[in-house]
């Protein structure tokens, strides 16, 4: 029996899980970006990362990127590891925050330097800092349909990790599927055990697009009740700590996808779409959504 939502959330990560592998990407480019987005419709835009600029020196602007932008209606969130992070991210007035862990012990480890255990840990603070200033926590889980290092992953390593993130305090799960390996039956034999212990609303998906599966996987999450779906205009994006991950699902797919299903999701397409035409063309590239191409060919 399906189950789809009637109205889905699109989280979009372009401008931080897009943009965090492309090299010198300007300041003003990332704020024209965030705008275009903002104006296309999108309420949920995750904008930068407050990580270390030795590790991800992409993402080192991410303050001015988010001092920049002046997008009341827009709930503006950013990856934060640690207390450092969060405060950092805290002073330019981010509202929610998204704490990261995995799976994977070793994508973990390659990932933010610590063990899975240590990252539960590391995050105590974060949680109490957020709690203190009424900032809600997204909580992402990485590698969960498959590592690059460590191969399959068991579902249950899964729901252990989701659980302990729920505990601190997080009001989101999104479930990453990293390297974009996983298939439509691993995502509906994932999703069914994982909402026999968490509220399907409180699970949302992230899937790069490397094997060309997200869409298909984005299907079998919505037809179990998945209401919250993260994407990234023109399907920018991968992770620079799996080797080989390809941008996220293109945010222009989704949108198509739905229109079809008739699901509601309040972004317009057309805008959509020249946002993502913008962006690349500063990248020296083309959208990868085959819906924005036709759109553009049109
Ligand atoms: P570490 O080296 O273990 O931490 O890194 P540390 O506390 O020893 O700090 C080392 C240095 O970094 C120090 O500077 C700190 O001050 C600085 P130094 O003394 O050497 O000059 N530092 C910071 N600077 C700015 N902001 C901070 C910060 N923290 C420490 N917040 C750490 C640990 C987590 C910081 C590091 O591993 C890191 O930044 N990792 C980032 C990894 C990352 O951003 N990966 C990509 C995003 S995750 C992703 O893409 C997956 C996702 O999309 C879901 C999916 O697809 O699966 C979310
Ligand atoms: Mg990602």
């Amino acid at each position: 029996m399906t189950d789809f939502p009637q109205t889905v959330r699109i989280v979009e990560v372009g401008a931080r899980d897009g943009l965090q592998n492309e090299q010198a990407v300007a300041t003003a480019d990332k704020v024209a970006l965030i705008n275009a987005l903002a104006a296309a419709g999108l309420k949920d835009i995750e904008a930068g990362a407050f990580v270390s600029p030795k590790w991800v020196p992409q993402m080192a602007d991410s303050a001015q990127v988010i001092s920049a932008v002046n997008l009341p209606e827009v709930n503006l969130s950013a990856l934060t590891p640690n207390l450092k992070g969060a405060e950092a991210a805290h002073a330019v007035g981010i509202k929610e925050f998204a704490i990261f862990t995995a799976a994977s012990e070793s994508f973990c480890q390659k990932n933010i330097n610590c063990s899975i255990e240590q990252s539960i840990e590391r995050f105590i603070p974060v949680m109490e800092f957020a709690k203190a200033h009424n900032i809600r926590v997204r909580g992402y889980v990485s590698c969960v349909l498959g590592c690059p290092y460590e191969g399959d992953i068991d579902p249950q390593a899964v729901l252990n990790v989701s659980k302990k993130l729920l505990e601190l305090g997080c009001y989101e799960i999104s479930l990453g599927d990293t390297i974009g390996v996983g298939t439509a039956a691993k995502v509906t034999n994932l999703i069914k055990l994982l909402v026999k212990y968490i509220d399907k609303r409180k699970l949302a998906v992230h899937f790069h697009d490397t094997y060309g599966q997200a869409l298909t996987n984005i299907y079998a999450a919505l037809s179990l009740g998945i209401a919250t779906v993260d994407a990234a205009v023109a399907g920018l994006g991968g992770c620079p700590y799996a080797k080989g991950a390809s941008g996220n699902v293109a945010t222009e797919d989704v949108v198509y996808l739905l229109q079809g299903l008739g699901i509601e999701h309040g972004v317009d397409l057309q805008r959509l779409s020249e946002a993502g035409w913008q962006i690349t063309k500063m990248l020296n590239k083309q959208p990868l959504s085959k819906v924005s191409v036709a759109l553009h060919n049109k």
